[in-house]
């Protein structure tokens, strides 16, 4: 193939969000609860560790009770719902070519288990996806993006259960059928890793009340790489053409030093990582498991066929999240740092954001060279961005440049790794609206080239408004990547 000295020219520029993040109408439309509006905001101060993801059986109980007085900031989001034209049309004048949204299981089986699909739930995507395809955006759908139905957790204890297969297989075969002429790329779980450091987030599954955490956790593992791979081939039957992803938050890793010790001890973390990229993309467990599984007394148990459904089904391209690389340490040493997933100890080369995310452009590059090497499958980038506090001037203007420095940069050496031969489907940027953080559930975390004017508590005029890097990064997708 030709040397190529930039971007593709259909390479899919845009920005990427999660429904329970960004919707809001948590009890509109039909619409079940999930597990995302049980998450209450907890001030920093009064948080345990870094983020508030996970949650008990008896705290459940107590919402639903009505026990609190808490605030649930993902059942209001940023109120997309009601202002997706509104947004969209920004979008549209920012030139996105793709936009990375998740349908909210619960619009479409508010239950989980229903017999029958929510029509409205349906409905509503429908005018979604017209209102990005008028504007000649193309859908990039996430079929679950940490919102479970509630009632899966309540009745299975989440995907725990191997029941839990065939209702996101009915899932997938209802929005297949219904969007098979509006949509042509999707991804089947976000961050399907998650389910290590977070099982209620990445599963529905409570983990208070089972023996073997872990066992738990990599058994309800196996069923969404079983799912994974029947939505795939349902995808394929349903859409013709259409292309079906997985999606990792990749967290490439340096060893602190030369030291055999920590070159072995940061290997083995890249498998852990690995791990979920090699099941989607080869079709089968990696050998380096067995040894892990042994150790931890996990038995996976398997029905007769997953082997080959997990062999013949495998993604069409590989999807991942870019916010910082780890550096790992066999010994004590080293200042422990924070991340998105997992935290790591300090990179002294590295300056890091205001939540403790190290920032590191170079990173991506060798990230997207090392998966491309493994794989030999299209990568497409489909989450990146910088969580910062931002300021309103008295004009209503946000001078965000650390926005524009971040993403040029990482931008920059995406080019590079196009350039050394990589593959790369597209780039979307997270959270190109401000919206709820994942993690911390602040609004104050910001993200967006759109500022939206709402706090932690809830409060503001939910009013629309442009930041710098809004004109920045219409610049950047007109040149397609040239002007940065
Ligand atoms: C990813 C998630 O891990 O990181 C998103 O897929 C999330 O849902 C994003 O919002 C950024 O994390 P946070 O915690 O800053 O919102």
């Amino acid at each position: 193939a030709a040397v190529l000295n930039g971007f593709p020219e259909n390479f899919l520029w845009g920005g990427a969000t999660a429904a329970n993040q960004l919707e809001g109408a948590f009890d509109q439309g039909g619409k079940g609860l999930s597990t995302a509006d049980m998450i209450a905001f907890v001030p920093k101060d009064k948080r345990q560790g870094d983020h508030s993801m996970e949650i008990s059986t008896e705290r459940i109980a107590q919402i639903l009770a009505g026990e609190t007085d808490d605030w649930f900031p993902k059942r209001e989001g940023v109120d997309f719902y009601h202002r997706y034209k509104e947004d969209i049309a920004l979008f549209a004048e920012m030139g996105f070519k793709v936009f990375r949204m998740s349908i909210n299981w619960a619009r479409i089986f508010p239950n989980g288990d229903d017999a029958l699909p929510n029509e409205q739930g349906l409905q509503f995507y429908d005018d979604v996806f017209d209102e990005l395809l008028k504007y000649g955006i193309e859908p990039l759908v996430t079929l679950s993006h940490y919102e479970t139905p509630l009632g899966l957790t309540q009745k299975y204890n989440g995907w725990a259960s191997r029941e839990v297969v065939g209702f996101y297989v009915k899932y997938a075969e209802t929005v297949f059928t219904r969007y098979r002429s509006k949509v042509k790329y999707w991804l089947t779980f976000n961050e399907i890793n998650v389910m290590l450091f977070s099982p209620y987030t990445g599963g529905g599954i409570l983990t208070d009340h089972v023996e073997n955490k872990l066992q738990t956790v990599f058994q309800g593992l196996h069923h969404q790489f079983v799912a994974s791979s029947l939505a795939t081939k349902l995808g394929h039957e349903i859409i013709p053409g259409s292309q079906i992803g997985c999606m990792l938050a990749r967290m490439e890793s340096y060893a602190n030093t030369c030291n055999p010790a920590d070159v072995r001890k940061r290997q083995q973390e890249d498998q852990m990582n690995l791990f979920f990229t090699d099941v989607h993309a080869r079709g089968k467990y990696p050998r380096y498991m067995d040894r892990y599984f042994a150790e931890n007394n996990i038995v996976i148990a398997r029905e007769p066929g997953d082997d080959e459904i997990l062999a013949a089904n495998t993604v069409d391209f590989i999807s991942f999240s870019y916010y910082m690389t780890l550096t790992v340490s066999a010994g004590p040493e080293g200042e422990a740092t924070a991340g998105n997933l997992l935290g790591g100890i300090k990179n002294p080369y590295l300056k890091a954001s205001d939540w403790g995310w190290q920032i590191d452009p170079v990173g991506l590059r060798i990230t997207l060279n090392n998966l491309y090497d493994r794989y030999q499958k299209p990568l497409f980038i489909v989450e990146n961005g910088l969580g910062a506090f931002d300021k309103v001037e008295a004009d209503g203007a946000v001078h965000d440049h650390y926005r524009i420095d971040y993403l040029r940069e990482h931008i920059k050496e995406m080019k590079e790794a196009v350039k050394d031969g990589v593959e790369l489907m597209g780039y979307t940027a997270w959270g190109p609206i401000d919206l709820v953080s994942m993690s911390t559930s602040e609004m104050s975390k910001r993200y967006g080239f759109i500022y939206v004017d709402l706090d932690d508590t809830g409060s503001g005029t939910l009013n629309r408004s442009k930041k710098d890097s809004f004109a920045w990064y219409k610049q950047v997708i007109s040149s397609n990547g040239e002007i940065l």
